[in-house]
C-alpha cells in the first residue's frame, strides 16, 4: 500500500518523479478551463473521501478540483459530521471507508489519527495536515521553487519564526531534495529536534540562528508560516505574538538575504503579522505559485498512491 503520509517516509525517487510529474501534467493543461478533464482522466471511476477535522480552503478545494480534472469524483467530510467524531474508532472508519473509496486524504489534529487510519485502511492515506507536519505543501513549494530557479538541491532555506508543522516537512524536505535549511525564531518554538536530526543524517546542514538578519544572509528561499496555527491555543497568541514580532518577514529583513532569493508563505496569512503586504505582493513572493502548485502536485502524490 503506498500511503503518503510524510515526505521522510517516502522515497526521494518517489518524490522526485512526482514532482516531474506534477510540471508534465500542468504543462500539459495550461490554457484550459479549470474545470477541463486531463486527457487521461487516471482517476476514471474512483472515489475519493476528503475528511477535514480542521478547516481548509486550499487543501479542500485543490484536491476536489484536481480528482474532478482526473475524472474521479469526491466526498468532503467533516470530522464532527462523522460517527468518527462521536466514538467510533479510526480502526473501525478506516475498514468501513475502504469498503466504499479508493483514496483517503485527511486533515487532523494527532499524527496518531493519520498514522491508524493507514494501518487500518485497505486503500492509500494522503496526510493533508496534522499538528505535526503538512506534506502537501511542501510537495507543491519544491514544485514552485525549481519552477522559478531550477534545482533546488544545495540552496539554503530559511525559515523564519514558529518551528510547527510546516516548517517540519520543510526538514523533511531538505533531507529527501539535498537542500540545507537555517531556522531562525524563538528557542521555545525551535522544531522538534528528531526533524532537525533526521535532515542533518541525510547530509543537509541544518543551523538555528537567533539573529533573523544573520539567518537570511545567502538565502536563497525565505520562508514564514502563521505565528499561532490551527492546533495553538488563542490563549498563546499574545505570548507568541510578543516573541516572533522580531521575525516579521519585511522589506529590511529581506534585504540581507541574496537579492534574488524568493519568499514563500504556505497561506492562509495574517498580513504584517509574520509578513509585510510589501513582501507578499512584491516581486520576490511566489505564493500565489504555490497555492496553485498545491493542485498540481497533490494530482501526482494521488496517482503515485494509486500507481497509476
Ligand atoms: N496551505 C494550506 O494547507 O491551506 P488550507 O488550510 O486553506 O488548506
Ligand atoms: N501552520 C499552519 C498551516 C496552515 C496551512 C497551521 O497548522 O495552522
Amino acid at each position: 500500500m503506498k500511503h503518503f503520509l510524510d515526505i521522510h517516509k517516502t522515497d526521494p525517487d518517489d518524490l522526485r518523479r512526482m514532482i516531474d510529474d506534477a510540471g508534465r501534467m500542468k504543462q500539459a493543461r495550461l490554457g484550459r478551463p479549470r474545470g477541463a478533464p486531463d486527457d487521461d482522466l487516471p482517476l476514471a471511476d474512483r472515489v475519493v473521501a476528503l475528511i477535514f477535522e480542521k478547516p481548509s480552503t486550499r487543501t479542500r478545494v485543490s484536491f476536489d478540483v484536481g480528482v474532478r480534472q482526473m475524472g474521479g469524483q469526491t466526498m468532503a467530510l467533516s470530522g464532527s459530521d462523522m460517527q468518527l467524531g462521536h466514538g467510533e474508532t479510526i480502526a473501525d472508519t478506516a475498514r468501513v471507508l475502504s469498503r466504499y473509496v479508493d483514496l483517503i486524504m485527511i486533515r487532523t489534529f494527532d499524527e496518531t489519527v493519520l498514522t491508524e487510519m493507514a494501518d487500518y485502511a485497505d486503500v492509500p492515506v494522503i496526510n493533508g495536515l496534522t499538528d505535526r507536519t503538512h506534506p502537501c505543501q511542501i510537495m507543491a513549494d519544491i514544485m514552485t521553487y525549481e519552477e522559478h530557479r531550477g534545482p533546488i538541491a544545495g540552496k539554503k532555506v530559511v525559515w523564519t519564526g514558529d518551528g510547527n508543522n510546516v516548517c517540519a516537512s520543510f526538514l523533511h524536505a531538505a533531507g529527501q531534495f539535498g537542500f540545507d535549511m537555517t531556522f531562525t525564531g524563538p528557542a521555545q518554538l525551535d522544531p522538534e529536534r528528531e526533524f532537525i536530526e533526521l535532515a542533518r543524517s541525510k547530509g543537509s546542514r541544518i543551523e538555528i540562528e537567533r539573529n533573523a538578519e544573520k539567518a537570511v544572509q545567502g538565502a536563497d528561499l525565505v520562508v514564514a508560516d502563521t505565528w499561532v496555527s490551527m492546533h495553538d491555543g488563542q490563549s498563546s497568541r499574545e505570548r507568541r505574538h510578543n516573541m516572533l514580532r522580531p521575525y516579521q518577514v519585511n522589506a529590511h529583513l529581506m534585504s540581507h538575504a541574496k537579492p534574488d532569493a524568493l519568499f514563500m508563505h504556505c497561506l492562509p496569512a495574517h498580513r504584517e503579522e509574520e509578513a509585510t503586504s510589501e513582501i507578499m505582493d512584491g516581486p520576490n513572493s511566489v505564493i500565489f505559485d504555490e497555492a496553485e502548485n498545491r493542485l498540481h502536485a497533490q494530482k501526482a502524490i494521488m496517482r503515485w498512491c494509486l500507481g497509476l
